[in-house]
């Protein structure tokens, strides 16, 4: 079902600087919608664009920090015809050049900083029969309905695709528009299917409860990734799929001293596999919930299958599993669960630093095959995209 969804479409009308007031360290702009900022003159030099100091937004840089004078401030200020803010520096005459996109797009004063902060939408049960989905060929061949997506798994971490050919390598394609497969010991491709041989629960029919993903690696895979060659012929093998962040948002509303300990106590987590088959010792430590600078949640790593013993001081190893157990109510509790039965021919991409997978049990034949591609690059086609479609679009 196609429900709208928040796309942030940029605005190509941006305010023009008002006034500006010169003070002993800084600049003080006045904006005409009335917001003001403040400039402080070592970061205005830092931060010139000319072609002799290099982009400091794009990350070409020659001019040297060492170089600027800390007390540096300016000779001359002008606006020019274009509202561009014109700077001739003290001592070497240097000339600076500074838009007021720019300027704006890179104000620090307070409520700018939450004004560009972009808040993730959370999300519940409440989303069952309302997820967007998109169509495969669409998504490859437009560019803006492809941002579009990407948008959306920024909004929401994740997001099903329709169409999607039900060829046995069709994997590779879909997740080469995304970024670049992460290879690990399974290879870069992972069949999920029901087998006799197998060597951890994916392999088998069994209900799986939500988890990130392979949270024994250190990076841990960004964004995960399934597509379903086959679905189940008895109807069952839905995918469930939880939004970490609204039930970490939970527990800090509801028990912060919980939500304050698993920002603060790193979790082991490992997958040990020495035999004669597999030779597979990893282990890495993630606190379940990371904060960004702002305090705001930015990842959670919840899978309780691959915890390994708990290492902590002994005062915390009781309020540890208090905690863990409160925010693992959460993940499994029916009102935060969207259920999700992926037939042929579709796929779901998830980001695996918020939301949680689970697959109900199945029987019979379903083959999902699965990979990961990293983050970074993710969002470097978000990134690159959206400065494509909007050249007024500043790097961030
Ligand atoms: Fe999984």
């Amino acid at each position: 079902m196609n429900r709208p969804i928040r796309i942030e479409t940029p605005s190509k009308q941006r305010p023009s600087i008002e006034s500006i007031e010169r003070q002993k360290r800084n600049l003080s702009v006045r904006w005409e919608d009335g917001h003001q900022s403040l400039f402080h003159h070592i970061w205005l030099r830092d931060n010139c664009t000319c072609s002799q100091c290099g982009d400091r937004s794009g990350g070409h840089r020659y001019l040297e920090l060492g170089s600027v004078d800390p007390d540096i401030a300016p000779e001359e200020l002008s606006i020019d015809s274009s509202g561009s803010l014109q700077i001739r520096w003290q001592g070497d005459g240097h000339l600076s050049s500074y838009t007021p996109a720019w300027l704006r797009e890179h104000c620090y004063s307070s409520d700018s900083i939450v004004r560009r902060r972009q808040q993730p939408v959370l999300w519940d049960s409440t989303l069952n029969g309302k997820i967007h989905e998109w169509d495969y060929e669409q998504v490859l061949a437009e560019d803006s309905t492809r941002l579009q997506m990407f948008q959306h798994i920024n909004d929401y971490g994740f997001a099903i695709i329709n169409a999607v050919p039900t060829l046995e390598d069709q994997i590779e394609s879909l997740a080469s528009a995304f970024g670049f497969i992460r290879e690990t010991h399974y290879g870069r491709i992972f069949d999920l299917i029901s087998t006799p041989q197998q060597r951890i629960l994916a392999q088998t029919a069994h209900a799986i409860r939500p988890h990130n993903d392979e949270l024994f690696r250190d990076p841990i895979p960004g964004l995960f990734m399934m597509h379903c060659l086959r679905a189940s012929e008895c109807g069952g093998g839905a995918s469930i799929l939880v939004d970490g962040f609204s039930a970490a948002q939970r527990l800090r509303s509801e028990h912060e001293e919980m939500f304050d300990l698993l920002c603060r106590v790193p979790i082991p987590h490992r997958r040990f596999l020495v035999d004669d088959v597999d030779d597979v010792a990893l282990s890495a430590n993630w606190r379940s919930i990371e904060l960004d600078r702002y305090g705001d949640i930015k990842a959670v790593h919840i899978n309780e299958r691959t915890m390994a013993p708990l290492d902590t001081d002994e005062n915390s190893v009781e309020p540890v599993y208090q905690a863990l157990q409160q925010l693992l109510a959460l993940v499994y509790a029916p009102e935060t669960c969207v259920t999700y039965r992926l037939e042929a021919g579709q796929a779901a991409v998830m980001d695996n630093h918020r939301v949680l997978h689970a697959r109900a049990a199945f029987n019979g034949n379903r083959h999902i095959r699965q990979c990961h591609v990293d983050r970074d690059e993710f969002f470097s086609r978000l990134r690159a995209l959206r400065r494509r479609l909007d050249s007024d679009q500043v790097y961030r």
